[in-house]
């Protein structure tokens, strides 16, 4: 039995790059059980957020630690992450996942049945010798999430699994997602689709400029955001025009308005 990694601790994580801080001593702490979303607008950092907690990029300062119940784990293949634009190997949908589980170990004889009902779970059964390059988007995104399922992750970042998806596509995927978790992995994911936000949370982390401006309970979030910025997000108002058209600008603007 692999040990619990859960809870993930950012402390003061911060990350720049080119002498522009793009995430700002962001603190928090994911528990095991809910599902959290992230959401803010076009260039607020959620990506950069999620590349963080996932480890695949490190903080210039801060830390993200694994703390397990032990308060210390190793997370190892026991987290995964799927990207907005996820990557396929050039072979068959089959063989996408079946090359996951022989990385992660599987022998092959275990490996059939898990292909098979990762494919099912997913909508892809009919589509299992086709080449995973001819998909379309939303097939993709479904084989990206069929390749996670498969390995049974305790936790899995989602990186806009649904952006450019139709409603049907999403609405697939979304189910997927669900499914995902009511098997027992931790979704941490990001959208700035705020009908998906409210549909698939338990959580909500609210991220502005590279700043967790809140972390709430997503019930009380949607009903009365404390945040006046998430007031605004959650209404639906354009937030650049108040705090400048992005990062870059606001910051190297010593006349933009900050926000503490
Ligand atoms: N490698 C990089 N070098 C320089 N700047 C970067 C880099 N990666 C991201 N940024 C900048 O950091 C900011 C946050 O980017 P990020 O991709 O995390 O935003 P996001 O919230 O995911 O936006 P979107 O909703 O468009 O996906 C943006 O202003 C982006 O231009
Ligand atoms: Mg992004």
């Amino acid at each position: 039995m692999t040990e619990a990694i859960l809870p993930l601790a950012l402390e003061n994580v911060s990350l720049e790059i080119g002498g522009v801080r793009l995430i700002k001593d962001i603190q928090c702490r994911f528990e095991a059980g809910p599902r959290s979303v992230v959401i803010g607008p076009n260039g607020a950092g959620k990506s950069l957020f999620l590349r963080l907690c996932h480890g695949l990029i490190a903080p210039t300062s801060g830390a993200g630690r694994w703390q397990g119940p032990a308060g210390a784990a190793q997370p190892g293949a026991a987290q995964a992450m799927v990207f907005q634009r996820p990557v396929m190997l050039r072979r068959s949908v089959a063989a996408n996942v079946d090359y996951a589980l022989k990385l992660k170990g599987h022998a092959r004889a275990e490996r059939a049945e898990i292909i098979d009902e990762a494919l099912a779970r997913c909508g892809l059964r009919r589509l299992r010798d086709q080449p995973a390059r001819v998909l379309s988007f939303g097939e993709q995104q479904k084989l990206a999430l069929a390749r996670a399922w498969a390995l049974r992750p305790q936790v899995l970042f989602l990186d806009e699994p649904t952006a450019s998806l139709d409603p049907a596509a999403t609405h697939a995927v979304e189910e997927i997602v669900q499914a995902i978790h009511d098997a027992g992995t931790r979704i941490i994911m990001t959208t700035h689709d705020l009908g998906q936000a409210r549909r698939l949370s338990d959580e909500v982390l609210f991220l502005h400029r590279g700043r967790l401006l809140e972390h709430a309970e997503a019930g009380a979030f949607f009903e009365n955001p404390k945040n006046d910025l998430a007031q605004a997000f959650v209404r639906g108002e354009l937030l650049w025009w108040r705090y400048g058209r992005d990062n870059r600008r606001a910051e190297a603007d010593p006349t933009a308005e900050d926000l503490d």
